[in-house]
């Protein structure tokens, strides 16, 4: 889907600023991934992502004048897998040769690892930390002719003294005044596809895709949607960082890591089957039975980001624990029905609970299994 939409309405002080720029420049803007560097792929075709947004930069930068400016917003939350993503953004940033990055104040919570990785893995020719919340500046520079600043929330009413050509808030939409100065193009934060309404802009969330604005003679005459679905190939060299992001990840056992709030015990599929042979049999072949499996040949095997949906009580100390639990690997017969401990001691006195909706869609969200319904999905896996 490509949306396209005139710019109108803009201010035109700006030609005599940057006058000179005579030849057309593609302006992309990406950012805004949040963690998600690359779509779980719960449900195919798979969209968005790092290595398809590697792709398409590839494809325009080799057919003209193209300035690329990522708008940060990388992690969702602190942390060593946080500082994991980011510097495997940045990495892939600095190998397709970004020309800007604006990291937002969610990237600086996220520790001053992270910017000093990004700094120097994206080589970006321009960066910018947020701007500094107490002083309230905002940071102005040019990247080929073009003023690209930053303003958050506190700092945008102060402004620059001049409108450029990006501003980069680092805020909501709806969080934006404009205040004395009309900048030409407004990039700001929203959930979802990447949006563009007049000179306002946004990447959106999750690398769904990117803006692409046109920028003729000092001014944007022309902005839309790119989005980045499934048929876009993978970049080869953004695969292979993000595969040693997965290695990583792997590595540094991060799974062993995990928060464990509960004490539930689990006993494993197997221990049910003993009593329970037909429904056991019926359950061997449904997707549930080889849910890590999957996991597994996709090299997400350790990943603290899927496991908890792919595997019997990550939340338990006393539940999966990874390569020491193989009978909690797999979507069981325990991650729907709960802990059976005292239920399969004493099967006449505990009582397990029924199974309903609720259950399956702490895992089948919204966004892993679009297509669910508790009818047409309870029907495949019936026993
Ligand atoms: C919130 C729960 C949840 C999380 C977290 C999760 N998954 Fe899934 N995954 C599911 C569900 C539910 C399905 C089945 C979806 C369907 O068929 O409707 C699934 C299916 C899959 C499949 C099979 C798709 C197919 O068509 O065969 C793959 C591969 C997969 N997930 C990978 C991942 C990866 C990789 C991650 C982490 C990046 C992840 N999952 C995280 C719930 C989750
Ligand atoms: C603990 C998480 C979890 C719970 C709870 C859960 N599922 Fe799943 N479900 C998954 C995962 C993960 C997959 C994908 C496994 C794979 O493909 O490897 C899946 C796959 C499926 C599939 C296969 C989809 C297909 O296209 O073949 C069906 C059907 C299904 N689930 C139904 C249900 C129903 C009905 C419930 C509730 C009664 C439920 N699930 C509860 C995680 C869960
Ligand atoms: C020692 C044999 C035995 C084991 C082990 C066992 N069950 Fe059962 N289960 C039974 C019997 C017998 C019933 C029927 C109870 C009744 O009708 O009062 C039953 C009933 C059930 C029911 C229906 C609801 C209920 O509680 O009556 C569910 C669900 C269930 N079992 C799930 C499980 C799960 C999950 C496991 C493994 C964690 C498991 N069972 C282990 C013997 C067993
Ligand atoms: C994806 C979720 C899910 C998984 C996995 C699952 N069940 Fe069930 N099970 C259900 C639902 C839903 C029902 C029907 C509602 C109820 O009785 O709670 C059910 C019903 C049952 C019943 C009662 C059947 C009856 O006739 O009353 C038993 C016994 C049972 N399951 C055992 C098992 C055993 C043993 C396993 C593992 C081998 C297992 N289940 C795996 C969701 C699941």
């Amino acid at each position: 889907m490509k949306l396209i939409v005139p710019l109108i309405g803009l201010g035109c002080l700006s030609a005599g600023l940057w006058g000179e720029q005579a030849s057309d420049v593609t302006v992309i803007i990406s950012g805004g991934a949040r963690g998600h560097l690359s779509p779980c792929g719960c449900t195919k075709p798979m969209s968005g992502g790092l290595m398809r947004l590697a792709t398409l930069i590839r494809q325009y930068k080799k057919s003209g004048n193209v300035v690329w400016i990522d708008a940060g917003d990388i992690t969702a939350e602190p942390g060593r897998q946080s500082q994991l993503k980011a510097e495997t953004y940045s990495e892939t940033l600095g190998d397709l040769q970004v020309d800007a990055v604006a990291y937002t104040s969610s990237d600086q919570r996220q520790g001053m690892g992270l910017l000093t990785a990004g700094t120097s893995l994206s080589r970006a020719k321009w960066i910018s930390d947020t701007p500094d919340p107490i002083n309230m500046t905002v940071r102005e520079s040019t990247t080929q002719g073009l003023s690209i600043s930053t303003a958050n929330t506190q700092g945008q009413s102060v402004g620059l003294e001049r409108p450029s050509d990006i501003l980069l808030f680092d805020g909501r939409e709806s969080e934006y005044t404009s205040g004395r100065i009309e900048h030409k193009l407004i990039v700001t934060n929203t959930d979802g596809i990447p949006t563009v309404a007049g000179n306002r802009v946004s990447p959106g969330s999750n690398l769904r895709g990117v803006v692409i604005a046109k920028f003729h003679n000092g001014e944007f005459v022309s902005a839309r949607v790119e989005l980045l679905p499934a048929e876009v190939k993978e970049d080869p060299r953004a695969k292979s960082i993000y595969d040693n992001y997965l290695h990583r990840v792997t590595e540094e056992k991060l799974i062993e890591r995990v928060l464990r709030e509960s004490k539930e015990v689990y006993i494993g599929s197997k221990n049910c089957m003993n009593c329970h042979g037909k429904i056991a049999e019926q359950y061997s072949h449904t997707k549930h039975a080889t849910a890590y499996q999957t996991l597994v040949k996709e090299k997400h095997g350790a990943d603290p980001d899927c496991l908890p949906c792919h595997v019997v009580g990550l939340n338990s100390t006393n539940g999966f624990v990874y390569q020491r639990t193989p009978s909690l690997a797999q979507v069981g017969c325990e991650s729907c029905h709960g802990p059976g401990q005292d239920h399969a001691r004493w099967p006449k006195k505990f009582k397990l609970p029924k199974v309903t909706n609720e259950k399956c869609i702490t895992c089948h969200t919204p966004s892993n299994s679009p297509n669910f319904n508790f009818q047409s999905y309870w029907k495949k896996i019936k026993h």
